[in-house]
């Protein structure tokens, strides 16, 4: 049986076994797929033994990205743009490509709820999350990019790597004007029950506000989204369904349906 699984430290909690093996029932596709802790200092090795025992692929967390991104002999153009990977695959010629299908599960996921093209989208944080979302946003046609972080020169510094991909901004979270059809968090903010400290005149009656983390009930950012009176609010669990659902079609060649194996997680965080 073809052997996959996800290397994080922490890795416990992962839903990404769960998510897998629904997509493989449902394809009818013949393989494994574990939740592999990784040492903090062992990634590399983690991942030839991995390979050398018969690994056909596996998607990397949390704090392994950047490491898997060094670890890979070629890289996806997808994946040079996020400067991450989280799915790697073994080649037939026993080469190993780094890919990163974040972004993918992200505009999958908004495209559920809304057309972006010609969209102003506001994009909070600066940080790995924020960097591999920015190429498959541009992708969309998207009227306006404008990233805002805490540490300020890392927001800058951003949208000077993305400045020849399309239209796309930096400002301090107090600075930050105007009119946004979406605001995405990819702060962490949300894991110790913050929000960035923006005007909650930023998000108007049309604003989608969407928090690239998830938990049983709404995120510290969408909670706050909705005492602002957000038009909606969505939280990273569907995105986190549609990366998977891409890197099983780099491994695998078929694309799940992800809707049925979403509903099937929400109900199990609930
Ligand atoms: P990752 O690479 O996984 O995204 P990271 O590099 O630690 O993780 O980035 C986390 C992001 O959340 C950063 O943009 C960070 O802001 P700084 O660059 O200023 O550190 C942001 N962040 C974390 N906690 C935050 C908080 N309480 N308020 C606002 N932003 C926060």
């Amino acid at each position: 049986m073809d052997r996959y699984a996800v290397f994080g430290n922490p890795i416990n909690h992962s839903k990404s076994p769960m998510i897998h093996t629904l997509f493989a029932q449902q394809t009818a596709q013949q393989l494994s797929y574990q939740a592999i802790e990784a040492p903090i200092d062992g990634f590399a090795q983690a991942m030839t033994a991995f390979f050398s025992q018969g690994g056909k692929g596996c998607n990397i967390t949390v704090p392994f990205k950047e490491e898997a991104f060094a670890f890979a002999q070629q890289l996806t153009p997808r994946a040079k743009l996020a400067g991450a990977v989280n799915t790697l695959v073994l080649t037939a010629d026993g080469d190993v490509i780094g890919d990163n299908t974040d972004g993918f599960g992200l505009v999958h996921d908004l495209q559920q709820y809304m057309e972006l093209a010609n969209k102003r989208i506001l994009l909070l944080g600066a940080g790995g999350a924020a960097r591999g979302v920015i190429g498959p946003l541009l992708d969309q046609g998207i009227q306006e990019l404008v990233i805002a972080n805490r540490t300020d020169a890392k927001a800058h510094a951003l949208a000077t790597l993305f400045q020849d991909k399309g239209n796309v901004n930096a400002c301090r979270f107090t600075a930050l004007v105007g009119d946004f059809d979406l605001i995405i968090n990819s702060t962490s903010a949300s894991l110790s029950g913050l929000v960035p400290p923006i005007a909650p005149t930023l998000v108007r009656k049309g604003t989608v506000c969407y928090d690239m983390m998830y938990k049983a009930d709404a995120t510290a950012f969408n909670s706050w989204a909705i005492e602002q009176g957000a038009e909606l609010v969505i939280d990273g669990l569907g995105m986190l369904v549609g990366q998977a659902a891409e890197s099983f079609k780099v491994w695998r060649g078929i694309t799940p349906v992800m809707l049925p194996v979403l509903t099937e997680l929400r109900k199990t965080i609930k």
